[in-house]
């Protein structure tokens, strides 16, 4: 069985930092999103991956992942320039795939228990494709799958405006190669994208079987804000504390805390986990629950809980910060002498700052 990563799309909710690079390298607890989906696909034992990249900075990806032996994986990076809809990526990685099932997972997607449970009994069955559903409260904004009352799936609708259930479809598909096929017979959907979902329609449409899990952990799909929080929490949830760093005497711990290597966390911090600090890190205040700060950042002044800061950031200011993702070598200072009074901002297209 191979693997197929998607790692492409503009990441427009994500703005401003997919300016400077794809969604799927934002980190969540320190790591970029898309190592969790490769981990997933390593533990489940496939390790011949490829990984279709967009035209927001590919290199970028190239750069964090490599050939994939630092995972025990192969990659097998595959360009599919501009998005044109999931779908389109599968079909730009036939050859790749050749004739055999795959695992398409979506590199922006993250789930609690990983794939092992759904990967099982698939490839010898006469399914020609496995989705896996979870119940959510916006199903308008997700592919919704209906099924019969033995769970059989019944149809499945791409961000439908009536939706006909609460399942939405979760970014990770089984496939046997039957589905190339199903993708040369759709057309572009309203956003002018080949969907994904209308292909496995379109395999429901030619009598073939299709397969359904309702996932019963977590997931998260991290193409907004919001959902990159919350999907740090769950992963500082379930955080192996290490320390690895240097903890002042006076500075208070408590909880699962995580610190990297030549951290300096100085005297009269406090430190509540779940948290996780990189290297070269130097801590001086208050880090509250659910916080993940990336290495060589500077964080000596205010508060700062139920955040990310990406890395290389200098925070010195009298504020508390909170819920905020930060980008890499930001700067959040207060000036010596501030006058006139004021707020001073540089900040580029696409920020949000909330007073
Ligand atoms: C895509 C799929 C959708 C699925 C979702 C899961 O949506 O088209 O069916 O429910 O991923 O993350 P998109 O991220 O393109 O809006």
């Amino acid at each position: 069985m191979k693997g197929l990563i998607l790692s492409g799309g503009h990441g427009t909710r994500l703005r401003p930092l997919t300016h400077t690079g794809p969604k799927q390298l934002i980190p969540i607890a320190n790591k970029p999103v898309l190592f969790y989906a490769i981990e997933d696909l390593k533990e489940a034992g496939v390790t011949d991956i490829g990984l279709i990249l967009g035209t927001n900075m590919p290199e970028k990806v190239k750069e964090a992942v490599g050939d994939g032996s630092k995972f025990g994986v192969n990659i097998t990076y595959i360009l599919q320039g501009e998005p044109k809809g999931l779908a389109h990526a599968v079909a730009v990685a036939h050859e790749f795939i050749g004739d055999e099932s795959f695992i398409m997972y979506l590199g922006d997607n993250i789930l609690k228990s990983g794939i092992n449970e759904f990967v099982e009994g698939f490839q010898d069955s006469d399914y020609q494709a496995r989705i896996l559903l979870q119940q959510v409260e916006n199903p308008k904004q997700f592919g919704v799958a209906e099924l019969d009352q033995r769970g059989q799936v019944l149809n499945l609708v791409e961000k439908p405006k009536k939706p006909r259930s609460n399942l939405a479809l979760v970014g990770i598909y089984l496939f046997k190669s039957s589905i190339f096929e199903a993708i040369s017979n759709i057309k572009p959907s309203w956003r002018d994208e080949l969907e994904i979902t209308d292909a496995i329609q379109e395999l429901l449409n030619s009598q073939l079987k299709v397969d359904s899990h309702v996932v019963k952990g977590w997931w998260k799909d991290t193409g907004k804000p919001e959902d990159v929080l919350d999907a740090n929490h769950l992963i500082l949830d379930v955080l192996k504390p290490i320390n690895n760093g240097k903890i002042e005497e006076g500075a208070k711990i408590s909880g699962r805390v995580s610190i990297g290597n030549n951290t300096i966390v100085k005297k009269d911090s406090v430190i509540r986990g779940p948290v996780i600090i990189g290297e070269n890190c130097e801590i001086a205040t208050y880090i509250g629950p659910y916080t993940s700060i990336g290495d060589n950042s500077r964080i000596t002044g205010g508060e700062i809980e139920s955040s990310i800061v990406m890395g290389d950031a200098v925070i010195e200011c009298d504020e508390r910060i909170v819920d905020s993702l930060i980008g890499n070598h930001c700067q959040i200072v207060s000036g010596e002498n501030n006058l006139p009074k004021g707020r001073r901002f540089v900040i580029g297209e696409n920020s949000l700052i909330n007073l």
